[in-house]
């Protein structure tokens, strides 16, 4: 992995981050002013001051006029971030923000304070989308997680603040206009802040490229990056590409989002957006007290401390996704956190239903949930906090950060600001219905919440893609050129074996397929070379190859030692997994014949060819070799068999096999490696046991790796020259293989046993 990470970069995400701050400040605040009782009086009509406190219609409406004021600023933002830059757009709507936190904190009448809270909305929920992008857009993609989730920290770390700020103006000055005034007016400073520093830091180097400003972005990733003129040149040459890509598929308008290929990305993006509002978490951020309350703490007092403690929670919480969210993905910390957060608002829920009464009060007029249990109370704090930390090291950050990653850099702007535009939207309703559920429903709203919680885990695991950059890619060096070079490659048909042919079709080579049947292997090399974008190109062709009958094997190598006059990469792909007990045509048992004597005989017919064109043999293996401690049981009769050891057993002759080549050939030129490609879901698993499947789905889940990043290492071991001869790889480095990998005398037996197989079967032919 090229190392491109430069403080600047941190500080920039961090300065900008302020816009997050603002966010959860303003989106805190309001929670604890308006159960004051200074507030009451100045914003509260004879109903609520009767009863104590204000009607849910004016709380709701104090609460959500400002997510309507973020739908509209988020709606603006993409046009405006798009025309101003992301970082002069951040300064315009922080000097907004500056001044709707005067006109609030100087408000006196509720219309007033509803105006100044949907101005406040309008650059919130514009900062809220351009931050995420812009951050986005300075990270280098092995960090971009962390430096969008600072945003997330962020605003944790504003509402933790106002959290504490309204707890304290209302410890201090109970009976004066300043416990709310001052927690409104506070929100000025960060915006000032930001408004001043942000002039002082880079533009978006993507954004500069896509105005045609290439001088300036390549200066500016000078400036933020500390990797090498090479690796900079190398970002530079892959955003030209990317925008000239896009400028050929003419994507530009909102319209084009409606369209394949960008409508599925809106709808993700808009889906995981709404879906996070659904989480329930803003019923607990701007409810709290009042939640806290409906559990059993008696007190003003003590519900804003317990909700000072829940800002704290969920600020802390944030920081393990900030730490973990690029090298565990996505997709399993969105449905680990729904998993989490629905267990806990449905034993919030329950709790409250079996232990809670609900009670009417007349004079207040709500209904009003009294809990007697203490125990009761303080394990609904518990879990309330339990689903907020849940919600902070998962859906908080992910789903911001997942938008910004789903379209392409023209319509990145466009696009997140709908996705944003989604999220206020329904922030606006939640925080609306929120207080009129818990009047009306009481526990009823957490069981509700709580099943939306687990559906969305459903959601996740059904639709959503994994949008992690690709860890341990491999990049070949941009001048890397396989014209003129030929790969013959096994196991072509499907899985990793099918994207390896295309990236080095890509790059140049002219490859060989072997799949079973001759009409499908042409049809499939026909396939991969659109897939390639080189269809007509006669650079991919299809022999037929069955590595389980050693005839076709020796009918391949013998088409390819006619027509080639070099072979430089020899891809022993293809495996099998799993099956019950078989034999190959040749009478080998079928794992063993297949992975490993099809791919020995494959090996020893090219080997001529191979050492003429001083090839590379890669072997792709498995770390499943581990499991084998005693060596290769030769004997392979059915009453010995057991799938997944047959399987192992495979995959250690394949590396002793690489690692006995290299023994024996590596003075005439041939280096041979093998490989660990990774946990990863390809047509190996299918025959896996029913009872296993759904386990080893979850494992996929959570380690699992896509098809790309499964190539990754084979194209290392094929083509880098820091690929270590002789030795099993993995994660595009030298991997830990067990001692028998390497075991002089094994890899002699195996080697002497494979080729008494090979010289018996010729009667077979
Ligand atoms: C959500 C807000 C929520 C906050 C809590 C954000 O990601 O969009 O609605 O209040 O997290 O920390």
């Amino acid at each position: 992995m090229r190392s491109r990470i430069n403080y600047q970069v941190y500080t920039t995400a961090v300065f900008a981050a302020i816009g997050g701050f603002l966010f959860g400040y303003d989106l805190g605040v309001i929670s604890g002013v308006i159960v004051m009782s200074k507030f009451l009086l100045v914003f509260g009509d004879q109903t609520s001051i009767n009863r104590g406190s204000l009607t849910s219609s004016i709380a709701g409406s104090i609460v959500s006029v400002m997510s309507i004021g973020c739908f509209i600023g988020a709606l603006l933002a993409g046009q405006a971030s798009d025309r101003f830059s992301r970082k002069y757009s951040i300064l315009l709507f922080s000097v907004i923000f500056i001044v709707s936190g005067a006109l609030q904190a100087a408000s006196f009448n509720l219309s007033i304070l509803l105006v100044s809270r949907l101005i406040a909305g309008i650059s919130v929920g514009a900062l809220s989308m351009i931050v995420p992008v812009y951050q986005s857009e300075i990270s280098t993609k092995e960090i971009r997680g962390r430096l969008v989730s600072f945003q997330q920290l962020a605003i944790t770390i504003g509402i933790a603040v106002s959290f504490w700020t309204n707890y304290g103006t209302d410890l201090y000055f109970p009976s004066s206009n300043a416990s709310w005034q001052i927690p409104l007016g506070l929100q000025i400073v960060p915006a000032f802040i930001l408004a001043i520093g942000i002039p002082f830091f880079p533009f978006s180097p993507r954004w500069l490229m896509a105005q045609g400003r290439d001088g300036e972005a390549f200066a500016v990733l000078s400036q933020i990056r500390s990797c090498s003129q090479r690796d900079i040149l190398i970002e530079y040459n892959e955003i030209k590409q990317e925008i000239a890509a896009e400028h050929e598929q003419s994507i530009r308008s909102y319209a084009q989002l409606c369209h394949f290929p960008l409508r599925r990305r809106l709808i993700l993006g808009i889906g995981i957006q709404i879906l996070q509002q659904l989480t329930g978490i803003n019923s607990i951020m701007y409810y709290a007290p009042e939640i806290f309350k409906q559990a059993g703490l008696s007190g003003q007092r003590a519900a804003l401390l317990a909700t000072g403690i829940n800002g704290c929670i969920n600020m802390l919480a944030t920081i393990p996704a900030i730490l973990f969210l690029d090298k565990w993905g996505r997709r399993p910390v969105l449905i680990a956190g729904g998993i989490l957060m629905s267990l806990s608002m449905l034993t919030i829920g329950s709790i409250m239903g079996i232990h809670g009464h609900t009670l009417f009060n007349s004079t207040t007029n709500i209904a009003e949930v009294i809990i007697p249990s203490q125990t009761a109370s303080y394990t609904i704090i518990v879990f309330v906090y339990i689903f907020v930390a849940a919600f902070a090291s998962s859906w908080g950050p992910t789903t911001w950060l997942y938008c910004t990653e789903i379209f392409p850099l023209s319509m990145r702007a466009k696009g997140t600001s709908l996705t944003t535009a989604a999220i206020w939207a329904t922030n606006c309703l939640v925080s609306f219905l929120v207080p009129v559920l818990l009047e009306r429903l009481t526990y009823g709203t957490y069981l509700i919440f709580g099943i939306f919680c687990l559906i969305m885990a459903i959601i996740i695991f059904l639709f959503y893609p994994e949008t992690k950059a690709h860890g341990h890619s491999y990049i070949p060096p941009k001048n890397t050129n396989l014209i003129g070079q030929t790969i013959v490659i096994t196991g072509a048909a499907s899985g990793i074996g099918r994207v390896s042919v295309v990236e080095f079709a890509r790059l140049g080579a002219k490859v060989i397929i072997g799949i079973r049947g001759q009409e499908r292997s042409e049809e499939i090399a026909q396939e991969l070379e659109r897939e390639a974008n080189i269809i007509g190109m006669n650079r991919i062709i299809g022999y037929n190859l069955d590595l389980s009958n050693l005839m076709t094997v020796k009918n391949f190598a013998d088409k390819i030692l006619e027509h080639e006059e070099n072979v430089n990469i020899l891809l022993n792909n293809a495996g099998i997994a799993n099956l019950s007990h078989s034999l190959t045509v040749d009478g080998i048992q079928t794992e063993f014949g297949t992975n490993h004597i099809g791919h020995f005989y494959l090996t020893k017919l090219l080997l001529p060819l191979l050492i003429q064109s001083q090839a590379r043999i890669v072997n792709v293996s498995s770390i499943g070799h581990c499991f084998i401690e005693n060596g290769i049981n030769y004997d392979l009769s059915s009453s010995a068999y057991v799938p997944k050891v047959a399987y192992d057993q495979s995959k250690l002759a394949q590396i002793l096999h690489a690692f006995e080549l290299q023994q024996r050939y590596g003075q005439q030129g041939i280096k041979a490696y093998s490989l660990h490609p990774g946990l990863i879901h390809t047509g190996i698993t299918r025959s896996i046991p029913t009872y296993f499947a759904s386990i080893y789905q979850l494992i996929l889940l959570i380690v699992g790796k896509s098809l790309y990043q499964g190539t990754q290492t084979s194209l290392y071991c094929s083509l880098s020259d820091n690929a270590k001869p002789g030795i099993f790889h993995a994660d595009c480095k030298e991997a830990k293989a067990s001692p028998l990998a390497y075991n002089i005398k094994l890899a002699e037996e195996c080697w002497n046993f494979s080729e008494n197989i090979i010289n018996e079967k010729p009667k077979f032919f």
